[in-house]
């Protein structure tokens, strides 16, 4: 009999996916140079020569049998080296081989990280505005979704909600920084204040609530600064780490979950992780590129133009009256609506050929998102049409 439960998930299309088909069928129509297309978060610039150096190298150099054979069940333990000494030498870790397990990107990496720590009616909170695949990602554990509300003025944690909404059924967060939509990274801060709310209520509910920190972004950071690392700041974390964005590879499917070694139960779950595969059918990402992402997980392409969109884009938006944060990191930027429907808002721009994504799905409603992982030149032309839609269709905004 048919699953009736994915057959309803049909019926729920993504409206990222939905606005990116028409930008598709407009720009057949128009010509794709014509539309201005910031719905998806497919990174722009290419992959950095090295990746390709090293790709080409193995392939020339490494016994076949090895390069292209199966890799053991928790990973490629000189891949998994390799990765620790670069985050203990980035973030003043200490990691071992033992506390690394390569996935298929962050996704990958998340479902594993969830299985681990929750069970069958568990919660796993997550902040409001969070990626809507954390939906599936959650709910197809077992384990329920519970939302706490957005800080909207730094977007950084609502700790108000969270106190309220941290009972003793919650058994990890979900935290992405830096933020898709809203390009917010939290602070030092923010991580010391988390930390200090999850001692407390380990404590008082009498088990260690986990942390999984999603971090896909970590590399896309303005202004010269750094992503604090969240594992730095509560011992219980699973950082969940993606080279989609940084190395600009999403088509390779890899990154990695790195356990803090002072985490419960530190020395098993990397071990567990593989008995999690065996259940979704996981197994280890693809041998060749674990090897070729191992020796270059230090490099990233050139990330520069997504700073120089975003402050093109920030200071368009300003100067036309939007209500909008300054991202500090990734490629999004999340202003607030000229409207309350935020759908309509986004549905009247595109007839001025601008595919903006209504933010109602990343639990922001009244917001929209802009991923502008394009090309800078078609940010500059993407303005005008911006400000021709604004000054027609909101000619008395405040
Ligand atoms: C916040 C966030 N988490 C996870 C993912 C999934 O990343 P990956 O392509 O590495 O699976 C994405 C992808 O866009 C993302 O934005």
């Amino acid at each position: 009999m048919i699953n009736e439960h994915y057959l309803h998930m049909l019926e729920n299309k993504s409206v990222i996916r939905e606005l990116s088909e028409e930008a598709t069928r407009k720009g057949a129509k128009i010509g794709y140079e014509n539309v201005f297309d910031y719905s998806l978060g497919n990174p722009s610039v290419p992959a950095p020569e090295s990746y390709k150096e090293t790709l080409m190298e193995i392939l020339n150099t490494m016994d076949p049998m090895e390069l292209h054979g199966y890799a053991p069940t928790t990973g490629n333990p000189v891949v998994k080296k390799e990765l620790a000494a670069s985050l203990n030498k980035r973030f003043g870790m200490n990691y071992q081989d033992i506390h690394i397990f390569p996935t298929a990107g962050a996704a990958g990496a998340i479902a594993h990280a969830l299985r681990a720590v929750t069970k069958e009616g568990d919660e796993v909170i997550v902040f409001a505005p969070f990626f809507p695949e954390y939906n599936p990602y959650i709910n197809d554990t077992g384990a329920r979704i519970r939302i706490v509300e957005a800080d909207t003025e730094a977007f950084q944690i609502n700790f108000e909600d969270l106190e309220k909404k941290l009972t003793d059924n919650v058994a990890a967060l979900l935290i992405n920084t830096p933020n898709n939509p809203s390009g917010a990274v939290y602070t030092e801060e923010t991580l010391t204040r988390l930390a200090e709310v999850l001692h407390r209520k380990s404590a008082e509910f009498g088990h260690n609530i986990f942390l999984i920190s999603d971090e896909p972004y970590r590399e896309i950071v303005y202004d010269g600064k750094k992503a604090p690392y969240a594992a730095k700041f509560y011992e219980h974390t699973l950082t969940c780490y993606s080279f989609s964005k940084s190395l600009s590879i999403p088509g390779e499917r890899i990154g990695y979950v790195a356990v803090n070694p002072a985490c419960e139960k530190a020395d098993k779950l990397v071990a567990m992780f593989g008995q999690i595969s065996r259940g979704i059918g996981h197994n280890c990402p693809s041998s060749i590129v674990t090897i070729a992402m191992g020796r270059t997980c230090d490099d990233t392409s050139d990330l520069s133009v997504y700073e120089t969109n975003m402050n093109l884009i920030y200071d368009c938006l300003k100067e036309l009256g939007f209500t909008v944060t300054r991202p500090g990191g990734t490629f999004y930027i999340m202003p607030k609506a000229l409207e309350e429907d935020s759908v309509a808002f986004c549905k009247k721009a595109l007839e001025y050929n601008l595919v903006l994504v209504p933010a109602d799905s990343f639990h922001a409603p009244g917001y929209f998102r802009m991923a502008y992982c394009i090309d800078t030149e078609k940010v500059k032309r993407s303005l005008d049409a911006l400000r021709e839609f604004v000054n027609k269709e909101y000619p008395d905004r405040a």
